[in-house]
Parts: structure tokens; sequence; C-alpha cells
């Protein structure tokens, strides 16, 4: 299995945005974390910046809408330029419909789990989707501890995607560093988002290629 790592920019050096990005040019994706200060009690960014993320790096973007109506935006963010888009299972009014509008369109479609939402409801609907992100912290700021009780989604979904066959990626995002990416790893997920760790290391471009080796051993 192809493992992938995924920076968040989200605690970045904002100022320096595009050398931010250059730095972590051995990423498989840069994870873009859109919060509207409703569906999350925090602000960041809208359809511009993840546009401009998109123009100033050749690494595909994730982009993780943690916002109130998904049914609405999450289509701008697909003519923004996202390889995928993560929308919250909570929030979406049409989750299916809105899926297949984003595969329509020729964007990867992500189904994104709070920490206290169970899976189990969701797994018939797993063909409809690229990607579940299951959030290994409260979504709404970067730097928390990862919540080791989320594992247990994340080994129901890997058990339910290999007896069916599918490829469906399995994201954590949240808390993830060189101790918690084996946890995950060894639970079966193949997508890791990293923002703190990857970009309070001093070498943000080995960090990335150490985390995926951490993940490799442990899978
Ligand atoms: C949290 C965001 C995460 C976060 C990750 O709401 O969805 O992507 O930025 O940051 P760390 O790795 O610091 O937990
Ligand atoms: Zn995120």
């Amino acid at each position: 299995m192809k493992l992938k790592i995924s920076p968040s920019i989200l605690n970045c050096d904002i100022a320096n945005l595009s050398r931010e990005l250059d730095l972590v040019g051995n990423a498989d994706r840069i994870h873009v974390d859109i919060m509207d200060g409703h569906f999350v009690p925090n602000l960041s960014w809208g359809v511009p910046v993840a546009a401009a993320v998109a123009q100033a790096t050749p690494v595909p973007v994730d982009a993780h809408l943690m916002i109130e109506d998904p049914d609405r935006w999450a289509m701008e963010y697909a003519g923004a330029g996202a390889e995928l888009v993560n929308f919250h299972i909570e929030a979406a009014k049409a989750p299916i419909r809105l899926a297949r509008q984003l595969r329509g369109a020729g964007v990867k479609a992500g189904m994104a789990l709070r920490p206290a939402t169970p899976v189990e409801p969701y797994l018939e609907w797993l063909e409809e989707f690229d990607l579940v992100l299951v959030m290994t912290v409260e979504p709404g700021f970067g730097g928390q501890s990862f919540l080791p009780q989320t594992l247990a989604k994340v080994r129901k979904l890997r058990a339910a995607i290999n007896e069916r066959g599918l490829t469906t990626e399995i994201q954590v995002d949240g808390g993830i560093n060189r101790e918690t990416i084996a946890l995950a790893a060894e639970a079966g997920a193949d997508n890791f988002v990293a923002g703190s760790a990857i970009y309070q290391a001093e070498d943000p471009h080995a960090e990335v290629a150490k985390l995926r080796e951490l993940a490799e051993r442990a899978q």
C-alpha cells in the first residue's frame, strides 16, 4: 500500500507561504484547512487561498472543509484546483449527491468524521468516496494531542475496505507526529496529515521523509 504524507499548512509561516510550500516538495498532497468559525470555533481561509496554494505548488491540494454548508461550497474548491475535497459528513445535507458531483468533475471526494462520529452508519457508502478522513483530534486547531480512541474507527474501516477489495484511502488528521504515526499506520491508515510535526521541525523536508519511513515500517 502506497502511503501518503500530507503536510497541513494551518500553522506554517503564512507570510512566506510560497517558501513554506517549497520546503515540502517531497509530500504527496498539501492539506489546506478551511474553517468558517461556525462548524468549528476558528476561522482560517476560503476559496482564494486554496486556489493560490494550488497555483504555487506542483504538489496536489487536499481541501479539508470544516464548514457548515459544504453542499454550497465544495464545488468551488474543485474549481480552485484541489485534487481532493474532504467535507464533513456531519455538515453535509446530501453527502452522496455532493460526492457524485465532485467525482463527476474529476475531483476526489473525501468523507470526514469528527472524533465522536461513528463510522458504522457510513460503511455502506464507501464506494461513493475516494477517501475517509478520520479526525484524530477535535477539528478547529493545530497542535492538539492525538486521541487514540479514534483508531478503533480506522481498524473498522481497514477491515471493510480490504474485505470489499476497495482502494479507499484512510486519512488521519490531528496530533500526528513521530510517535502517533506508527499507531495510525498499524491500525490501517495510509494517508497522514501532519501540521506542527512538520512545520515546527528544523527541516520540514526531512521530517516528511522521516514520517514516511516510520509509517512504512509500522504498516
Ligand atoms: C485540525 C486540522 C488539522 C491540523 C493538523 O482541525 O484539521 O489539519 O491543522 O495540525 P497538527 O498536526 O498540528 O495537529
Ligand atoms: Zn485538517
